[in-house]
């Protein structure tokens, strides 16, 4: 098969499965990430949104992945996620990202479909996938004291016809969805609209990828995937896990040596991605394929 991330969410859409985006802002968290896929044997894709790129730095954001996967020799994919400047993005594609999501939802309608037109050209060019949101994903990453219904009321779910009509002209490789997901865990669950995927999995011409995968009912999700969700983004369950995972290590120890710390939270982020990986159906894909 084709092994490029392309040929891997294209494998997920024919079989079923979805291909988690795990969000990484530090050696600690890629490692955690990466000892989840070799554990299950699974494809994923390790991202970081812009804050998280600022901090940890596109070279060695790309460096530390890469080093650390081409030992497990397992598909292990890279993204920029919610790229919003066009910098960040054009720096992405330029570096070598496998994907590039380009997040133009805070812009206007028609300044969006501009922008998304001209990143999805030069990715295309490049050889890099594309991902374009127009319906903006409500929420921050985080844990949030509203209800999941007060959040989705202040943005728009994305219509399956005018949805159908725009990625026709775009050219996307993948669409951003919103049908009731929303980044960060709320006081209640996030509940997702399956009529409304159901229909846009009939009309649309590429890909689609489930943001906020924190905090959404998980029956409703295994739904999901089996309509057509290939790439669901976590972030929210991985950050709650670094940092409660590091307070009990500070009450519990006098240690200074940080190489003694951290172990334990390496430990949380790869059990959070490992139950993911189950959730998604991706584990022992990557198996699969070695066999072939
Ligand atoms: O792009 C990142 C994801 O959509 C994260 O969502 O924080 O709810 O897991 P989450
Ligand atoms: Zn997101």
């Amino acid at each position: 098969m084709d092994s490029s991330l392309k040929g891997w969410l294209t494998k997920a859409s024919r079989e079923g499965f979805a291909i988690g985006a795990f969000n990484a802002v530090n050696l600690e968290m890629v490692k955690g990430i990466v000892a989840a896929a070799q554990i299950t044997q699974s494809p994923l894709i390790i991202e970081a949104s812009q804050g998280e790129i600022e901090y940890f730095g596109f070279r060695n954001f790309l460096s530390v992945v890469k080093n650390l996967s081409s030992e497990t020799g397992l598909p292990i994919f890279t993204n920029l996620d919610h790229g919003k400047e066009i910098e960040n993005v054009k720096k992405a594609i330029e570096l070598g990202f496998d994907m590039v999501h380009f997040d133009g939802s805070d812009l206007g309608f028609e300044e969006n479909l501009r922008a998304s037109l001209q990143m999805v050209e030069l990715a295309h060019q490049k050889g890099v996938l594309i991902e374009v949101e127009f319906e903006k994903i409500q929420g921050v990453s985080e844990k949030q004291e509203e209800t999941a219904e007060e959040v989705l009321a202040k943005g728009e779910l994305t219509d399956p016809d005018k949805a159908a009509g725009l990625l026709t002209q775009v050219k996307a490789d993948i669409l951003a969805v919103s049908i009731g997901n929303l980044h960060g865990v709320y006081r209640t669950a996030e509940e997702i609209d399956l009529l409304r995927l159901r229909r846009l999995a009939e009309l649309l011409p590429c890909l689609m990828s489930l943001h906020g995968g924190s905090g959404i009912n998980q029956e409703q999700l295994k739904e999901a995937i089996g309509l057509g969700i290939v790439k669901i983004n976590v972030n929210t369950d991985l950050r709650i896990a670094y940092r409660q995972t590091l307070e009990n290590v500070l009450k519990g120890s006098d240690a200074v040596k940080v190489y003694q710390l951290m172990p334990p939270v390496i430990a949380s982020i790869q059990k959070v991605v490992e139950e993911k990986i189950k959730l998604f159906g991706s584990e022992g894909k990557a198996v699969e394929i070695e066999r072939l």
